[in-house]
């Protein structure tokens, strides 16, 4: 828990649409990031989930109607939106999209998007069945929100509550969070490509054993977060690991180095930045068996013969020596002497950018250390949770790109 959303206040509409039972958890989730969150339903929504349900988890008064006469001065349209970091209207049903396209202020969610200040970002998370979805109508009304500056998360594709199935499903809830967070982050790298590995990768001994290693992908992951969340086109080429992939990244599942390697060199074409983080296998099995190795009744141990994978991130830094694209970052992780060792290996590498974990205690861990070596010297970024250490390396890194197109 990062508490991104600290002291954001968030009016989250709901318009009519089965979705709603998605707001709810929306809602939980958007408090648990530390927003306030201002609940505001449509005639229609109140159909779908009871306006109860919102105020027990928002913890505030709920506004449904236009026409309240417990609020003093009748302003709720205004009030509401004074003040407030972002309007999230989720679901917005094809009804409302319409009626956000042409400026309607019929109700009281609709005026008050009418009503808001130009500073306060409007948020969209259309819900509706496919046919609806890519109805020219609907279409229209979506290029005009674009036109109008509005942001559109999602729709996903899928199986639909009708039981059709395409587009036009409301993101889950931790997608429109984690699409809510991204919205205040500064966009440093839009418009750029980065493509990183994450993850251990496994070496196949036989059909069912390998070696592999500690790494959680934790990092890596954060770090293809954070560069979405800047703006970029990421794509990850990850080893087996248990996480889930962040939203709007681009994710290619492979296991062993030689796969990440040809992965990697295949999608290496036209990318900005290059990150390296994943944990690469050195050595891979030759004599792997085909069939699941027996236990000997001798007992003798199998005798395994390895060679030497090719190192991925040394191969991206050559051919960045043509174009001078992309640009290459490398990780380390060294139980001893880092700072030593850390500025000898991003020489070696021939990359411009070094993240040093400090200790190899970092496998799997929430938090790190780590210290980032270029031609000027080394900075530590001292602890904090990988996902703040992301943020901070991206902006370090559209720092350097910065610099580097300055001096061209
Ligand atoms: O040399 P060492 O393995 O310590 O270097 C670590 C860095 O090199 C990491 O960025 C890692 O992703 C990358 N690497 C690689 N291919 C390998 C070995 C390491 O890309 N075969």
């Amino acid at each position: 828990m990062t508490m991104d959303l600290k002291d954001k206040k968030i009016v989250l509409g709901l318009s009519g649409g089965v979705a709603c039972y998605k707001a709810a958890e929306l809602c939980r989730a958007l408090t648990r990031e530390g927003a306030s969150v201002q609940v505001v339903m449509t005639e229609a929504a109140t159909h779908f989930i009871t306006a109860v349900t919102m105020q027990a988890l928002s913890g505030n008064p709920v506004h449904t109607d236009q026409w309240d006469t417990r609020i003093a001065n009748n302003m709720a349209h205004i009030d509401l939106t004074r003040g407030a970091d972002a309007i999230l209207v989720a679901p917005c049903s094809a009804d409302f999209m319409r009626k956000l396209a042409h400026g309607a202020c019929d109700d009281l969610l609709s005026t008050l998007c009418l009503a808001r200040p130009r500073a306060v970002p409007l948020l969209v998370a259309p819900a509706m069945n496919v046919e609806m979805w890519q109805n020219p109508a609907t279409q229209r009304n979506l290029a005009q929100l674009r036109a109008d500056g509005v942001a559109i998360f999602g729709p996903a594709a899928g199986e639909q509550a009708c039981g059709e199935v395409g587009l036009g499903r409301m993101l889950e809830p931790l997608d429109l969070l984690e699409e809510l967070i991204a919205a205040f982050q500064p966009k440093l790298l839009a418009g750029r490509r980065v493509l990183i590995t994450a993850g251990p990768t496994f070496e196949a001994i036989d059909p069912v054993r390998g070696i592999t290693n500690l790494s959680s992908g934790k990092m890596g992951y954060a770090i293809a977060r954070a560069a979405r969340e800047a703006g970029a086109d990421v794509t990850l080429v990850s080893g087996p690991t248990a996480l889930p992939t962040p939203h709007g990244v681009r994710r290619t599942d492979v296991q062993s180095a030689q796969q990440m390697h040809d992965a990697v060199m295949a999608a290496v074409g036209g990318q900005h930045v290059f990150i390296g983080v994943a944990a690469v296998a050195d050595w891979r099995v030759v004599n792997a068996s085909d069939q699941k190795m027996k236990k000997q009744e001798d007992g003798a141990a199998p005798v395994l013969q390895f060679e030497q994978n090719a190192d991925i991130l040394a191969c991206v830094a050559a051919t960045t020596s043509l174009s001078g694209w992309p640009y290459c970052v490398g990780f380390a992780a060294e139980t001893e002497n880092l700072v030593e060792y850390g500025a000898i290996k991003r020489e070696k590498k021939g990359i411009p950018l070094l993240v040093g974990n400090i200790g190899h205690h970092t496998f799997g861990q929430d938090d790190n250390t780590v210290i980032l070596f270029d031609e000027t010297g080394h900075t530590v970024l001292p602890r904090a949770d990988k996902l703040t250490l992301a943020r901070q390396l991206i902006s370090e890194i559209a720092k350097r790109l910065e610099q580097r197109s300055l001096l061209k």
